[in-house]
């Protein structure tokens, strides 16, 4: 990573872990390396991304997409008909002097080549067993990606749905991988969250869905808030194909160390449904009322990272300038999108700020995430709440108790303006 590429990196895990968004997991232990927890705003911020991108999905009325959320454990049958015991592994070598294993493709420089094991592949999903007797059929996975947990729901939604394709399956929750090079911050973590949708249509319409979803997906990171020039499109290679995959289109983001992948739009065409209709016994076909046949629908998957997402939109937004000779760092998150929206600050704890401040967050909590801040001088609150990235602060002051005013400072002009508080909702409204 260069210079200065490593530093904001550095900054914004130093941040996000001293201002509550994201801990280190089993801290007070040490740490378990590579695993994370979400602090108080880490989940109200990753809350705000999965509901924005849930909400993009269902008020589109150009699609039809249902939501499930499924077992983390299900039948091993699943995995077995997927592809994922078979396939999804990696091959991998022993460096017998330090017991460390490496990605075949991914081993350091300067190791001697005799140092080495012959490849083995490593399967990543976890495995672990139900019930009180280990044996060989107490043995099941942690899901590796939400995906599959739709299409055994196929039949289930289409029925009480009474879906007609072209239809969607929307799922999202977390996934898990023993990976072997986990890494930079939450980028690449064993436990992870996906946002996926399996995307049913007819094969001749599968190009059509495939670019519409490209594109709507680019949209939303776009909505999202992250700059359109650290966002690009890169189609997979023949030989980076995944074993379900005829055709994928990668959303990165131009993380500090360079680009990585936020998205895939892969075309999985009938291969899923396929293998669980063969592997199952059970009819996932759809009888398309037009033609009068049974079909097995073709497959466009966008599947996302909402954890890598959540990191993206962390490293996006961080923004450092100049205020009085002194440096104010700050997210600049999206009204919608920040943790907290408005910040309420009293100027003083006297009881009278302190009520009038109370009598503003009911006001506006019912639409609005808010949150009175009474600790150190008004200068100190402003900061925090810049680096929190609160868009909005009100100044609850003397003159309030007169006049029914309060001043709005908004967090990137710094720009103050005194507002009725009759007046707030209107304010908050027009954004
Ligand atoms: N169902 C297809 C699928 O799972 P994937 O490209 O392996 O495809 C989709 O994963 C997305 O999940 C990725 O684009 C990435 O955002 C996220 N993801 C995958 N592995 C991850 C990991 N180890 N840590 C964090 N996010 C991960």
């Amino acid at each position: 990573m260069e210079e200065t590429n490593k530093e904001l990196f550095e900054k914004v895990v130093k941040i996000a872990q001293a201002r509550g968004f994201v801990f280190n997991a089993s801290s007070i232990y040490g740490g378990l390396r590579s695993s994370y927890d979400y602090g108080p705003l880490g989940v109200l911020l990753k809350n705000n991304i999965s509901n924005y991108w849930w909400k993009d999905i269902n008020q589109d009325n150009d699609i039809s997409v249902f939501p499930v959320d499924t077992a983390i454990i299900q039948s091993s049958e699943v995995w077995k008909a997927s592809g994922h015991l078979a396939e999804f592994s990696d091959p991998m070598v022993d460096h017998k002097p330090t017991g460390e294993r490496y990605r075949v493709d991914q081993i350091p420089e300067g190791l001697d080549k005799e140092d080495l094991t012959e490849p083995r592949q490593f399967n990543l999903m976890f495995e672990t067993s139900i019930g009180p007797v280990q044996n060989e059929n107490s043995n099941v996975y942690l899901r590796p990606e939400t995906a599959q947990g739709i299409f055994v729901n196929f039949e289930n939604v289409l029925r009480t749905m009474r879906a007609k394709i072209p239809f969607g399956i929307a799922n999202i929750g977390k996934s898990f991988r023993n990976e072997i090079t986990p890494g930079q911050f939450i980028f690449r973590t064993r436990e992870f969250e996906q946002m996926e949708i399996e995307f049913f249509c007819k094969e001749e319409e599968e190009n059509k869905w495939f670019d519409f979803w490209v594109n709507k997906r680019m949209d939303w990171y776009k909505s999202l808030g992250i700059p359109e020039d650290n966002l690009r499109l890169r189609e997979h290679s023949d030989n980076e194909l995944a074993h379900y995959a005829s055709k994928t289109v990668d959303i990165e983001f131009l993380y500090p160390w360079g680009w990585g992948e936020l998205e895939g739009v892969a075309n999985r065409g009938t291969f899923d449904l396929s293998s669980h209709e063969k592997s199952s016994g059970k009819d996932l076909s759809y009888f398309d009322p037009e033609s009068n046949e049974k079909i097995i629908p073709t497959v466009i998957e966008p599947a996302g990272g909402l954890t890598r997402t959540l990191f993206a939109l962390l490293c996006s937004s961080y923004v450092e300038d100049e205020v009085n000779d002194a440096t104010r760092t700050l997210f600049r998150f999206e009204f919608d999108i920040a943790p907290i929206q408005i910040g309420i600050l009293p100027l003083s704890k006297k009881d009278e700020l302190i009520e009038v401040s109370n009598d503003i967050k009911n006001l506006l909590q019912e639409s609005y995430r808010t949150e009175i801040d009474v600790t150190q001088s008004i200068g100190k609150r402003y900061r925090r709440q810049d680096e929190i990235g609160t868009p909005y602060c009100i100044t609850v002051d003397f003159e309030t108790l007169d006049d029914k005013s309060v001043t709005i400072r908004n967090r990137d002009s710094m720009e103050q303006e005194r507002v009725a508080i009759a007046d707030l909702l209107n304010f908050f409204s027009d954004i």
